[in-house]
């Protein structure tokens, strides 16, 4: 339970964490992202920090305030941040996917301001490059742990993931309820971990990322 968190759980372990959105820029003023605060990504740095990790930060533009000890690199888009996670993929243990990344970007990044021109305005839109995907195919790997956000077939569609992805557990986040997941203080997620599930009751994002911690230090070791 919670209550009941160690810290030394992840004593002398090297620990990476995505979060927040990504931006993908359209022109200079531009760009696409989504509604991702970055509180779920940060709750897991902060719980990975008390556990005695040494935490590496990388996120998108959020508004949360930096944890204290955390290694912090912020980035702005998807390409960014996999370049950023690549760099850094050697010198980690395990690897938390928190990220909310922008599935496209826009083709071309235009120099100037576009103008508005015409009636209307077609955007062609390019496949972003998957980094958790990315960090499971790295060698060596670490433990690579992904999320999924889903509003259907949430654990099948989880565990699809956890396979293409090459991932060691995964977090399935049921996010069809307003008012848990993407951008609110309380979640409601289960832990897939090989052929275990472990359905942890809704609770506040500190809660669960002090629960996701626990269950990383338990099943990462081998
Ligand atoms: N992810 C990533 N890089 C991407 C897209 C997703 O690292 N370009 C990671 C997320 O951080 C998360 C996991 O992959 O840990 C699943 O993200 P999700 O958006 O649920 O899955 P997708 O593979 O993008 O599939 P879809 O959005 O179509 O459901
Ligand atoms: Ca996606």
């Amino acid at each position: 339970a919670a209550g009941l968190f160690h810290s030394g759980l992840l004593a002398g372990k090297r620990v990476m964490i995505t979060a927040g959105p990504t931006r993908e820029a359209l022109d200079p003023v531009r760009f696409l992202s989504n509604h991702s605060s970055g509180k779920m990504g940060y709750a897991l740095a902060e719980a990975a920090i008390a556990a005695g990790a040494r935490t590496t930060l990388v996120s998108g533009p959020v508004t949360l305030p930096i944890p204290e000890h955390a290694q912090y690199h912020p980035v702005e888009s998807a390409a960014e941040m996999l370049e950023t996670c690549l760099r850094l993929v050697s010198e980690c243990d395990i690897f938390i996917a928190c990220a909310a990344v922008a599935d496209y970007r826009p083709e071309q990044v235009q120099g100037d301001k576009i103008k508005k021109n015409d009636a209307e305005m077609l955007l062609k839109l390019v496949r972003n490059p998957d980094i958790v995907s990315a960090v499971a195919a790295a060698e060596p790997r670490p433990f690579t742990v992904g999320f999924a956000a889903e509003t259907r077939d949430l654990l099948a569609y989880a565990r699809d993931k956890m396979q293409r992805k090459g991932l060691d557990m995964i977090i399935a986040n049921d996010v069809s309820d307003q008012g848990i997941g993407f951008n609110s203080e309380e979640n409601e997620v289960t832990i897939v971990c090989g052929q275990t599930e472990h359905a942890l009751p809704r609770a506040s994002k500190t809660i669960i990322a002090r629960q996701i911690i626990e269950a990383i230090a338990n099943s990462s070791g081998k």
